[in-house]
């Protein structure tokens, strides 16, 4: 059995990375690999019904972060430690990275309590020698957008939620957060440059999905 892959896509609201998941998807199944893809917050019943509170109800940053990390909870035991045993590939749109840059640099919230709920949700303590490892993307495609384009992009494209809806001096603070994420991480995290077109977006997710091993080269799908 191969080994599982755990890839994330990151950045803040209207850097279009949802945009990119179809042809990932098809690209990495075209290879042969069995793709489970999810988001957060969601991607089971449970962690669903949260994101809907977390999406629309107006509550304090400690409560968003225990929701957030709650939902994270069931979806890492139910969905995506289980796709890696297998072998799989687990697309997931956002993960803990999200927390760090939207609670933590967005909202002011502690970076501290969030490691620790952090190491308490994705803490895999199966053994001694493993008390200290947690479960982390093996790739992050961080699709970088000046905040202002990403709410350019945004107008007047959907019903903006809670989070949709902050004033763009939020998203700087939030991107912020990528960034130093991004830095501190960086044989983990891909920087895309997301204020080019569509297309060379994607050619740059290809690029970084090859150089990191995840796709063989030239696989002549197109989308
Ligand atoms: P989405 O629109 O990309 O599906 O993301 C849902 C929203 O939830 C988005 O505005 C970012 C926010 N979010 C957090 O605030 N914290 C988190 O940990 C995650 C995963 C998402």
């Amino acid at each position: 059995m191969s080994e599982g892959l755990f890839l994330t896509l990151e950045g803040i609201d209207g850097a279009g990375k949802s945009s990119h998941l179809d042809a990932m998807e098809a690209l990495l199944k075209a290879q042969g690999r069995t793709v489970v893809r999810t988001r957060e917050p969601g991607g089971t019943p449970l962690a669903e019904t949260l994101r809907g509170l977390i999406l629309e109800q107006p509550m304090d940053p400690l409560t968003e972060s225990l929701l957030v990390f709650a939902a994270r909870r069931d979806h890492v035991t139910q969905i995506i430690e289980p796709a890696l045993a297998r072998g799989d590939v687990v697309l997931c749109d956002r993960f803990t990275d999200a927390t760090f840059a939207y609670q933590g640099s967005g909202r002011g919230f502690d970076a501290q309590v969030l490691s620790t709920l952090e190491q308490w949700v994705q803490g895999r303590a199966d053994t001694a020698a493993d008390a200290a490892r947690l479960l982390q993307p093996h790739i992050t495609l961080w699709f970088d957008l000046a905040p202002e384009i990403a709410a350019q992009r945004l107008a007047g494209a959907r019903l903006p939620d809670k989070f949709e809806s902050q004033p763009v001096e939020f998203f700087r603070r939030v991107a912020a957060g990528y960034a130093a994420r991004a830095a501190a991480d960086a044989q983990r995290f891909v920087r895309i440059d997301a204020s080019q077109t569509r297309d060379q977006v994607w050619q740059q997710v290809e690029a970084a999905l090859v150089a990191r091993g995840a796709l063989a080269p030239a696989t002549g799908v197109t989308r």
